[in-house]
C-alpha cells in the first residue's frame, strides 16, 4: 500500500494514528539534529520531521533527500510545536519513522511552490511541472468542476451530449480553418472545426431536440489574451424554442454554475440592445460592473467656433466621478493613453467641475462656464467631477471612449475581479459591410434567422435588419453567443445569394445542409459557451492559457512538445504535398 492518507488531510484529530504517504519533496530545511521536509500531493503539503534523537540513521538518510523526489514515508502523525495557520495541515507533522525512496529527481528549473520564480517560457516550456504548483492545478479543478456542473445541469433538462466530427470541411465562422491534408484523397483537405455549427444543426434536423457537447473548436486567428487557436466550448442547440426559451435555459446555466461552483446567487440578467450597448458603451460587451456611460453632447457644442467639434460626426462624454483634481499629468497620461496607435484619437478634451463651482477646460477659449455648466448637466456631473472628451467619426469615436472608459474604471478600481455583472447583450444586426472587400459578411454566421418584422427589410435596407442573435457578456467579456437559425432553405437560400454567394458556390458549401432543411427542419436555435473564458472569469484569471493544461503560447507554439514542427519528407511525400519555401 503505497498510502493510507493524502498530503492534505491529516488534522489534530488524528493525532497518535499512524499513517503511510506518499508525494514529492516541495522544500527541505535542516536544523541541527532535525530535518524538516514539506511533502506534496495533489491534496496538499504535510509536514514530515526526522530527529536525529529519535532514530538518528533515519535521519542521516533524510540528509540526501532533494527537491522533487518522490518518496514515501511511514511514521505518527504529532502536534507542531511551530503551528503554520496558513495551511490545513498546520497543526500537524509526521515523526517519519521509514523512508522509502521511489524515484529520484533532477534540481527543477524552477521552484514548485505556489510563488515560482520561473518566468512565463521556462514554465510553459516545463508545464508538466508547473501544474504541480498548487494555484496552477486549482484552475484546472474549477475548470472540472464547471464542466461537471454543466453536465449535470443539461443532462436534467434533457440534453443529450453527442460527439461531432473532427475533420470535417471549412465551417464558414469567420476565422481561417486549419487545414489537414488527406492522404488517401491526393489534393484534397480536411478542416478541423471552428464550431460544430453545422452538424448540431444537422442534428435538430434528425429530431434530437435538444444537444450539447464540450468539445473542441479550432480557429487560426491572432492570438489574444481570450484567444487560444484550440479553444473549448460549450456547444448546445435546441428545436421548438423562440430566444426567450434559449435565454431562460443558458441564463439558467449560468446562475447553476455561479450558485454551485461559486456559492453566488445572481439577480436576472438584464438585456440591452445592441444599439444601446454601442450607444452607451461603445462596445458590444460592455463592462457593466460600473456606469461611467456616453453622452451625447455634439449639439450642444455647435457653433462656438471650435472647429474640431464643428467638424465632427460625433462628440461623446463620459464622467469620471471626483476626478476634476486629476493633475496636468495624469490628464497628459490619458490623451498619451488615448493616442496611442491602437486606439487613435487625435486627442483628449476635459472638463474640470471644480469643487466650488467653478468650469475648467481645455476648450475655454471657445465656450463659456454656461456652456460647459450644459455639458455637465447631461453628464449628471457634480462639482469635484472631470469630464472626459471625444470627438470624431461615431463608430471610431465610440470605440475611442469605450477604450477610455475601461482604463477610467481600472485606474478607479471600479472593475473588481470579485464582482460579477452578467447581461444579455440582444438584437445584433445580421449583416455586416466590409468596406474594402465591397460586400455583406454574417455578423453572427450564414444560418441566423433575421427577426420575422425586419425579413422585409432584407432586399431594401440589408444593414438595419436585426437578427434573432443574443452575446451572454459576463464584466466585458463575450463569454457566449448564439442565435435563431433559418429553417427555411428558400431563406437560407436567400441570405447565401445576398452575402455574395452563387448558386453554385453555395451549393458545393452548404448543399449538404440545405438539402437537410428539405427534410422537414423544425424551428431551432443555440448558443456555444467558450468554456475557456468562463473558467477564467471565475479563477479572476487575466488570460484564458492559464486554465488550459497544456495551452499555447502567443505565437500559437506549444513550447513543451515543441510544435508545430518540420516534418519529414516521406511523410510530405505521402500526403502529396510539396513545400515552395520552408523559413
Ligand atoms: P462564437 O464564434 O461566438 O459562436 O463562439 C462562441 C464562444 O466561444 C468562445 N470563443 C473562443 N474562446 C477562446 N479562444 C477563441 N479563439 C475563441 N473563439 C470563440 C467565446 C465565444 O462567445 N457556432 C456559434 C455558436 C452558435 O451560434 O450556437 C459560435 O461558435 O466565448
Amino acid at each position: 500500500m503505497y498510502r493510507t492518507n493524502t498530503c492534505g488531510e491529516l488534522r489534530l484529530e488524528n493525532l497518535g494514528q499512524n499513517v503511510i504517504l506518499s508525494g514529492w519533496i516541495q522544500k527541505v530545511r535542516k536544523f541541527g539534529g532535525m530535518i524538516f521536509v514539506d511533502l506534496r500531493d495533489r491534496y496538499g503539503i504535510t509536514q514530515l520531521v526526522f530527529n536525529q534523537e529519535i532514530n538518528p540513521q533515519l535521519r542521516d538518510e533524510a540528509e540526501q533527500l532533494g527537491r522533487e523526489w518522490v518518496v514515501q514515508i511511514q511514521g505518527t502523525v504529532s502536534e507542531r510545536s511551530n503551528k503554520n495557520p496558513n495551511i490545513p495541515t498546520g497543526d500537524i507533522e509526521i515523526t517519519v519513522s521509514m523512508l522509502n525512496i521511489l524515484n529520484v529527481s533532477q534540481t527543477p528549473p524552477f521552484t514548485i511552490e505556489n510563488e515560482s520564480d520561473g518566468g512565463d517560457d521556462l514554465r510553459m516550456k516545463y508545464r508538466y511541472l508547473d501544474l504541480r504548483r498548487a494555484p496552477v492545478r486549482s484552475n484546472l479543478e474549477l475548470r472540472h468542476k464547471m464542466a461537471f456542473a454543466t453536465r449535470s445541469y443539461l443532462n436534467e433538462r434533457n440534453f443529450l451530449e453527442v460527439e461531432t466530427p473532427v475533420l470535417i470541411g471549412s465551417t464558414p465562422e469567420g476565422a481561417r480553418d486549419f487545414i489537414v491534408p488527406s492522404r488517401m484523397n491526393p489534393g484534397e483537405f480536411y478542416a478541423l472545426p471552428q464550431s460544430p455549427q453545422l452538424f448540431k444543426q444537422l442534428l435538430m434536423v434528425s429530431g434530437f431536440d435538444r444537444y450539447f457537447q464540450i468539445v473542441k473548436c479550432f480557429r487560426d486567428e491572432d492570438l489574444r489574451a481570450d484567444r487560444q487557436p484550440e479553444f473549448t466550448q460549450i456547444d448546445c442547440e435546441m428545436s421548438f424554442v423562440e430566444q426567450d426559451d434559449i435565454l431562460d435555459v443558458f441564463e439558467g446555466l449560468t446562475r447553476h454554475l455561479f450558485k454551485t461552483v461559486k456559492g453566488i446567487d445572481l439577480p436576472a440578467f438584464p438585456r440591452m440592445s445592441y444599439a444601446d450597448a454601442m450607444r452607451l458603451y461603445g462596445s458590444d460587451k460592455p463592462d457593466t460592473r460600473f456606469g461611467m456611460s456616453f453622452v451625447e453632447i455634439k449639439d450642444l457644442t455647435e457653433g462656438k467656433g471650435f472647429g474640431v467639434f464643428d467638424n465632427a460626426e460625433y462628440v461623446g462624454a463620459i464622467c469620471a466621478e471626483g476626478c476634476a483634481a486629476y493633475t496636468r499629468k495624469q490628464l497628459d497620461e490619458l490623451t498619451d493613453f488615448v493616442k496611442r496607435p491602437q486606439i487613435g484619437a487625435a486627442g483628449l478634451i476635459y472638463v474640470r467641475c471644480e469643487a466650488d463651482g467653478n468650469m475648467k477646460s481645455s476648450v475655454d477659449k471657445f465656450y463659456s462656464p454656461e456652456d460647459l455648466k450644459k455639458w455637465a448637466e447631461r453628464a449628471n456631473a457634480k462639482p469635484g467631477d472631470l469630464l472626459l472628451i471625444l470627438s470624431g467619426k461615431t463608430e471610431k469615436t465610440q470605440k475611442q471612449l469605450n477604450e477610455l472608459r475601461l482604463e477610467m474604471g481600472s485606474r478607479l478600481g471600479l472593475r473588481s475581479k470579485t464582482q460579477y455583472n452578467c447581461l444579455w447583450v440582444v438584437d445584433f444586426p445580421l449583416l455586416e459591410y466590409d468596406e474594402e472587400l465591397n460586400r455583406y459578411f454574417a455578423k453572427h454566421h450564414p444560418f441566423t434567422s433575421p427577426k420575422p418584422e425586419d425579413v422585409a427589410l432584407l432586399d431594401s435596407r440589408p444593414e438595419s435588419v436585426r437578427a434573432n442573435a443574443y452575446d451572454l457578456v459576463i464584466n466585458g467579456v463575450e463569454i457566449g453567443g448564439g442565435s435563431i437559425r433559418i429553417h427555411n432553405s428558400e431563406l437560407q437560400k436567400k441570405m447565401f445569394s445576398i452575402l455574395g454567394f452563387s448558386e453554385e458556390q453555395a451549393q458545393a458549401q452548404f448543399g449538404f445542409l440545405m438539402n437537410a432543411f428539405k427534410y422537414g427542419a423544425p424551428p431551432h436555435g443555440g448558443i456555444a459557451f467558450g468554456l475557456d473564458r468562463f473558467v477564467s472569469i471565475f479563477a479572476g484569471l487575466d488570460s484564458i492559457r492559464d486554465c488550459i493544461a497544456f495551452p499555447k503560447n502567443n505565437s500559437g507554439r506549444d513550447v513543451m512538445i515543441d510544435a508545430p514542427a518540420k516534418v519529414a519528407q516521406e511523410q510530405l511525400d505521402e500526403l502529396h504535398l510539396k513545400i515552395n519555401s520552408v523559413g
